[in-house]
């Protein structure tokens, strides 16, 4: 059991008020999460006490950065369950974790004819790298196929099988789903690229997963892993690309400039060892650093703890909002399929007004397309709302919530709307809901 009240006091945030004296409830940690002050404090340290680039001075203070910098690489290595710390790799973001992924795999393993499988689910940053890696190859040369997901929302793995054939060279998942909340099975994944004939990389987006459930990069058992360090109590400018040293080693570097090079002359250069030949320039030192006292919360807590709290409170919301019998609700029915992300829609009102009322009383919740246009499509729908929680939110501040959803769908008169029979609310989309009494939508889809 987490001691949730006491975890609060270390996060001033959670402590401020919104607009007239509301308390804030922020359930938006899917897009980024609070940072607690141990974290604050070790930026604050650095930049006082130490700031100095890294892997160049001989200097005291270039030493002590130096240190401090290559041991959150060792934390990292723990905390994901890699072999070793030249697995690690450090990079903005888990979006430029893909990136290098996508130019690097693309310039040394891919030629023209071959395939790569996405799923339905993708964010847009493990889509557009790959289809960037495409175009630069020739739009004929490389084939973009998605694995589909089924009623339930999740991954249709007998579609994977099939799809899975000598020309696959790279399969790009997300392990959890920033929109639907859908968790994959990695291992089944690997599972069945292992039984067929052939033998794909397996890449996993992590962004949404290692912040909230124990991660083993080696029972995963896939070939590359990125997350980032913001969306886990550290800062912003912070991700990580974990990947198998071999593999590393025969990619091409993504980035060129110094501290990725071993020797540079008047006729080329030759790169750096891994983990070094893909972190040019200098890095993002105090935040890397800073991130390290994050998974050093996270470590403290226990992820096992955040994932028990999170799905308790994922079942609870999942009941307090049956009342809303008009709301689509997206993700599998099952809370420990979807731990921790909510994602809703009614055809009345637009998820930004929903959003917008809910700011009114303090619940910062997120409305859009969450970057994943493709799979709104899917949905049949332009933009939906989403509550994201983390293991500071407390069940009274999802009565809150609900309880500003209750007013925001008073004051637009959702009720006057059809409610959504069983059959309609299982469908995708929400074409055939009747909307004429309610209010026009005031904002535009962003
Ligand atoms: N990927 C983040 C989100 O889903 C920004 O909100």
């Amino acid at each position: 059991m987490l001691d949730v009240e006491k975890i609060r006091k270390d996060f001033k945030i959670l402590g401020r008020t919104i607009w007239d004296n509301k308390s804030l409830v922020y359930l938006d940690n899917a897009a980024t999460t609070q940072k607690p002050s141990s974290v604050i404090n070790t930026l604050i340290n650095y930049y006082e006490n130490y700031n100095a680039n890294i892997h160049r001075g001989v200097h005291k203070l270039a030493e002590e950065a130096t240190t401090a910098y290559e041991e959150v690489r060792q934390k990292v290595k723990n905390f994901i369950g890699a072999s070793s710390n030249e697995e690690v790799v450090f990079t903005r973001n888990t979006t430029e974790s893909i990136n290098l992924l996508a130019y690097s795999l693309g310039e040394s393993f891919l030629k023209s004819g071959d395939e790569i499988l996405l799923s339905e689910m993708e964010h847009h940053s493990n889509i557009v790298p790959w289809y960037m890696l495409r175009d630069r190859k020739g739009s004929k040369s490389i084939k973009i196929k998605y694995i589909p997901i089924n009623k339930n929302y999740e991954l249709d793995y007998s579609s994977l099988k099939k799809l899975i054939n000598r020309k696959t060279k790279i399969i790009s998942i997300t392990h959890k789903s920033n929109v639907l909340g859908t968790v994959n099975d990695i291992k089944k994944i690997s599972r069945i690229i292992k039984s067929s004939s052939h033998s794909p990389l397996l890449v996993v987006d992590a962004a949404q997963s290692a912040p909230h459930m124990k991660l083993s990069f080696k029972d995963l058992k896939c070939d590359f892993l990125a997350f980032s360090s913001h969306k886990m109590c550290g800062p912003t400018g912070v991700g990580v690309l974990v990947g198998k040293k071999d593999l590393f080693e025969k990619m091409s570097p993504f980035l060129g400039g110094g501290e990725m090079i071993r020797k540079v002359t008047f006729e080329g250069f030759t790169p750096n060892d891994v983990p070094w030949k893909f972190e040019a320039g200098t890095p993002n030192i105090a935040d890397v650093i800073a991130f390290g006292s994050a998974l050093d919360y996270l470590e403290k807590i226990g992820l096992e703890n955040i994932y028990e709290h999170e799905l308790k409170l994922t079942e609870y919301t999942l009941n307090k909002l049956k009342k809303f019998n008009f709301l689509k609700i997206y993700g599998p029915k099952e809370p420990d399929k979807r731990v921790g992300i909510i994602t809703f829609s009614n055809p009345v009102v637009h998820p930004h007004d929903i959003a917008t009322i809910l700011d009114q009383y303090g619940v910062a919740i997120r409305a859009g397309h969450h970057c994943a246009q493709p799979l709104m499509k899917k949905l049949s729908v332009g933009a939906t709302a989403r509550a994201s929680f983390y293991f500071y939110n407390t069940f009274e501040e999802i009565d809150i919530f609900i309880d500003a959803l209750t007013k925001a769908f008073d004051y637009f008169a959702v009720g006057a709307c059809k409610e959504l029979k069983k059959d309609e609310r299982e469908k995708d989309g929400n074409a055939n809901i009747d909307g004429k009494n309610a209010k026009q939508f005031t904002t535009t889809i962003r």
